[in-house]
């Protein structure tokens, strides 16, 4: 993990990541290409098992798919049991960044390892019922934090702003142990609170019914990343 000096320097670059969670599967190469025009930096990519969550979505073909049909980075967000099972298989896949949840797994270290070990990026993801404490021990090894700020299994909820503290929280957290974790939020991000966000601390803003449940999911994405970047220059 990098090291870094000032806050500035060890802050990592802004990100605007649709989720396709809320766009037409029917035609999903074109959404993502709409994505792309409004300067989408990552595409979010939501699994479900209906075990883990109470929702079932795609799997590994889908990202296979994805793979060929963009050159973004795909931040794979697995909401399944036992996530260590499929490590493999997304990554193969074509998956940049793999999530697995805190409350999935009680072998974090080794799946983290093992995600390393088939060449993608390491995230970790908290629900809103889970402390940032829970994460002590492996923030040190993972590229992304996430938090969730809505209970995980389904787009279009609201907001829970119980996300704002645990998002300064890892801020903090990262200044002190001079870390380099990239912070995330998922979960009723829109316009409405985008600047707060990053505000707070977030580097990475996932969206999904705010950018694909608009007319224009490229300006949706381009008034996201405006906002952020807005928020972010009145901080320094
Ligand atoms: C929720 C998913 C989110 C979801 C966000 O379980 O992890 O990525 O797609 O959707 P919106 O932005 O509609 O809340
Ligand atoms: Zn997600």
């Amino acid at each position: 993990m990098a090291l870094g000096g000032s806050e500035s320097t060890m802050r990592p670059t802004l990100e605007i990541a649709p989720s396709i969670l809320a766009a037409n599967f029917a035609c999903l190469g074109k959404e993502i290409q709409a994505a792309e025009q409004g300067g989408a930096n990552v595409i979010h990519v939501d699994v479900m098992d209906g075990h883990f969550v109470p929702n079932i979505s795609i799997g590994v073909p889908v990202v296979e798919s994805l793979r060929k049909a963009t050159k973004l980075p795909l931040d794979v967000h697995l909401m399944i049991e036992r996530p260590e099972t499929y490590v493999e298989a997304f990554a193969k896949a074509g998956a940049s960044r793999i999530l697995i949840h805190q409350e999935a797994t009680c072998h974090m270290d080794r799946v983290i390892t093992a995600i390393h070990e088939h060449g993608a990026e390491a995230g970790v993801v908290i629900n809103p019922a889970t402390p940032v404490a829970m994460l002590s021990e492996v923030l040190g090894i993972v590229e992304t934090v996430l938090v969730m700020s809505v209970n995980p299994g389904f787009g279009g909820q609201k907001f829970n702003p119980g996300a704002y503290e645990k998002i300064r929280q890892l801020k903090q957290l990262r200044s002190r142990y001079n870390s380099a974790f990239r912070i995330e939020v998922d979960g009723g991000v829109g316009p409405e609170n985008a600047g707060e966000l990053v505000l707070a601390g977030a580097d990475t803003l996932v969206a999904g019914t705010s950018v694909f449940h608009t007319p224009d999911a490229a300006a949706a994405v381009r008034r996201l990343h405006q906002l952020a970047t807005e928020a972010i220059s009145q901080k320094v």
